[in-house]
């Protein structure tokens, strides 16, 4: 047991954490925007599918409290990584800057790591507490529909997710590709594949993700 947790807390061992956490992060975002994008086929469709997760509240507590784990690991290594380099190397940026490897994206991973943890926290304290235990529109609309709908109808909450999601994408565009390099899961043929992947994840979730804040903002127009 006391070899696994030095294991675990030795810089590979935090980052390995990371990539398997991050991968698992992915797989709830692109599960996630599934099920928003359901926005898309109408209030029915998506209400319905409320309905649905509602009827298995037993286990969707479950995977939420799974998720808090994650993005608590995720986040708690990432921040005791980026520590731990800025004490044994306080003059990384400029060397980081210069070098090749080295990309906006993969510069930027703290900074937006943090804007995207900002964000789940106002993300949660709104749309989560409102669905689960919120008042909820009684003026005849579909009531989780009507939320979305509402909250979307503000231009700066609109614009507040349609910047985060730009950010998201950032993140992402590094994340998947550095996820498998840390794994040591890395080969001359599948590589680029797993590059080209990892871009059009972050293409997808970035532009499905800040779609919705923007259609339901440009809608709202119409109604007024
Ligand atoms: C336009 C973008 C988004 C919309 C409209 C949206 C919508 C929602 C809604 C309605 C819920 C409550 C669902 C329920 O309790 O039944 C929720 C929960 C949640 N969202 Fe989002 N979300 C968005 C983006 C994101 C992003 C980018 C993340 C992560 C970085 C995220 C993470 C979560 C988490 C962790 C939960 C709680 C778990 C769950 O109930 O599924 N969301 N979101």
């Amino acid at each position: 047991m006391g070899w696994l947790s030095e294991r675990l807390s030795s810089s590979i061992g935090k980052k390995i954490i990371m990539a398997l956490t991050g991968l698992l992060l992915i797989l709830f975002l692109i599960i996630h925007l599934l099920n928003n994008l359901l926005l898309y086929v109408g209030p029915e469709m998506f209400n319905e599918n409320v309905a649905r997760l509602e009827a298995i509240k037993p286990l969707v507590r479950v995977i939420e409290i799974a998720l808090a784990l994650l993005f608590a690991l995720h986040i708690f290594n990432a921040l005791k990584l980026w520590y731990e380099n800025k004490k044994a190397n306080p003059n990384k940026y400029a060397v980081d800057a210069s070098s090749e490897n080295s990309t906006v994206f993969s510069r930027s991973m703290v900074i937006t790591g943090v804007t995207i943890g900002i964000f789940l926290v106002i993300h949660l304290a709104t749309f989560w507490r409102t669905f689960n235990f919120g008042a909820h529109p009684t003026d005849g609309r579909h009531p989780f529909y009507a939320i979305i709908q509402d909250a979307f109808a503000n231009p700066f909450i609109a614009l507040f997710y349609f910047i985060v999601m730009i950010v998201l994408g950032f993140h992402l565009k590094h994340a998947f590709q550095s996820a498998f390099q840390t794994m040591g899961w890395r080969h001359p043929k599948y590589t680029p594949i797993v590059e080209k992947i990892g871009t059009a994840i972050a293409i997808i979730m970035a532009v499905g993700f800040a779609s919705i804040p923007i259609f339901f903002y440009i809608s709202s127009l119409g109604g007024k």
